[in-house]
């Protein structure tokens, strides 16, 4: 099932060689922000390029229900007036973010210092994922949690009437916990720091500095020191979503999985703490070349060419897996067809995603013929070759849009087709996935459920 309709089972077949230009949707994580810096600020956000997959309209949605304004003018172009830091309103349903951990952890740290209170819901998948991550720090600013089950949502949290800024070192490498701690130092007074160890995407430091906010970074080699000033009064943006890396990686591998291959992604955000898989790519030996470089909406872009040809099993290290850690199911099934293995260390986060994503593209390349090893945080997968996978599998998605995708481009270089059993989740991220990378030559199926 998915999350939001009835099971869409679908199969991919063999494929001829794709060719053409990929025009990939806006940037999950950038768009996310948008809409709540939006939110924050007093007078009216534009956004060009949003996102319009389900987990970004859950989060404009939750925006309306925090009292901004929030109109979609079509095209993908949409303004959000809103209320300002410390006017949040208090919501008067349910906040439903459905299958986003993103929303609803970055929407908890928004609120957290604000004298309302709001229940969290998710889908199946967002429900069975831990909280405690982002109501640990949270409550330091003096929010109360009550989740379920050791934290889990439905979740009710009340924000801080008088809070405390905080500060607070990320246990583990995580956006979204760095995130909700900024997002909530926002509306304390005075200085709110956050420490990580690792550096994560940093969209959140780029865009508080847009909106005006009093932010620096310092890094050390060791870590990255990051402070905010709290009460700021946040300017309204205009701003111009750049297009996903995480999306255009289903293309970019696509083209390398098929043989005869030759596909044009144009203007990927390059921003360095994102861009860990083309780094990733070029040591397996991929085809692929960066145009036209260039800088747009503070943050680099390129046009990324892919073309097919033999790639080898790398050893990918730890220190990179932040830097790619939403790329790691599609990097796995095109390992499968690399020559020889590739070790993936350090990617024990992969467990607490959308699924676990280290057994979900265990179970299903296992059940496509090709041989895995995995420990808690190690995921192995031994390469067959081009034309080497046998396919022929049904594999399980589990409400996760990165395993449904990972699947369906596997399926398009296997000797027999490869079905998913769920697309729905597809929605979530790349609501034009079928579409596209059927415009590039991919055959799918759908099939019956
Ligand atoms: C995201 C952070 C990452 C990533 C997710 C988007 C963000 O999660 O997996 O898809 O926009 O901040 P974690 O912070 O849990 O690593």
């Amino acid at each position: 099932m998915s999350g939001h309709g009835p099971a869409r089972p679908m199969s991919a077949l063999a494929s001829p060689p794709l060719r053409g230009t990929a025009h990939v949707p806006g940037d999950k994580s950038i768009s996310h922000r948008s809409l709540i810096l939006g939110a924050l600020s007093v007078g009216e956000t534009r956004i060009s390029g949003l996102l319009e997959g389900q987990d970004v309209l859950d989060t404009a949605k939750a925006m309306q229900a925090f009292g901004a304004d929030v109109v979609n003018h079509g095209g993908g172009d949409w303004s959000v007036h809103g209320v300002g830091v410390g006017a949040l309103a208090e919501p008067e349903n349910v906040i439903d973010c459905g299958n986003s951990g993103t929303g609803v952890r970055l929407i908890m740290g928004m609120m957290a210092t604000s004298p309302i209170t709001a229940t969290f819901t998710g889908d199946a998948s967002l429900r069975s994922r831990p909280m405690g991550r982002i109501t640990d720090p949270l409550a330091l600013f003096g929010a109360t949690a009550h989740g379920r089950d050791g934290g889990r949502l439905p979740l009710t949290l009340v924000g801080a009437a008088n809070p405390v800024p905080v500060r607070y070192t990320t246990p583990m490498p995580s956006a979204q916990v760095k995130s909700a701690v900024l997002l909530a130092g926002l509306n304390a007074p005075g200085e709110t720091v956050v420490t990580e160890t690792e550096a994560t995407r940093d969209h959140t430091e780029r865009m508080l500095a847009g909106f005006g906010a009093d932010i620096t970074v310092e890094e050390d080699g060791q870590s990255r020191i990051i402070r905010l000033q709290g009460q700021p009064e946040l300017r309204p943006q205009t701003i111009a979503v750049p297009r996903d890396p995480s999306s255009a990686a289903f293309p970019v591998c696509a083209a390398l999985l098929v043989e005869g291959s030759d596909v044009l992604v144009p203007n990927i955000g390059l921003n360095p703490t994102r861009a860990g898989l083309y780094t990733t790519l070029k040591e397996m030996g991929a085809d692929l070349t960066f145009e036209n470089l260039r800088e747009e909406g503070g943050e680099p872009v390129a046009d990324l060419r892919a073309r097919f040809g033999p790639l080898k099993g790398i050893e990918v290290p730890p220190e990179r897996a932040a830097s790619m850690i939403d790329e790691y199911p599609i990097l796995s099934a095109l390992a499968a067809t690399a020559e020889g293995k590739t070790v993936m260390r350090g990617v024990k986060e992969l467990r607490v995603k959308e699924s676990d994503r280290i057994d979900a593209m265990a179970r299903g390349l296992e059940a496509c013929g090709v041989t895995v090893e995995e420990d808690e945080d190690t995921f192995i997968v031994h390469g067959m070759g081009p034309g080497g996978v046998p396919g022929g599998a049904t594999c399980e998605t589990r409400l996760d849009h990165r395993i449904a995708m990972s699947f369906m481009c596997l399926g398009m270089a296997t000797q027999k087709p490869v079905k998913i059993d769920d697309a729905g989740a597809i929605e979530t991220s790349f609501p034009i996935f079928i579409d596209l990378m059927g415009d590039l030559g991919a055959v799918f199926r759908r099939e019956n459920a």
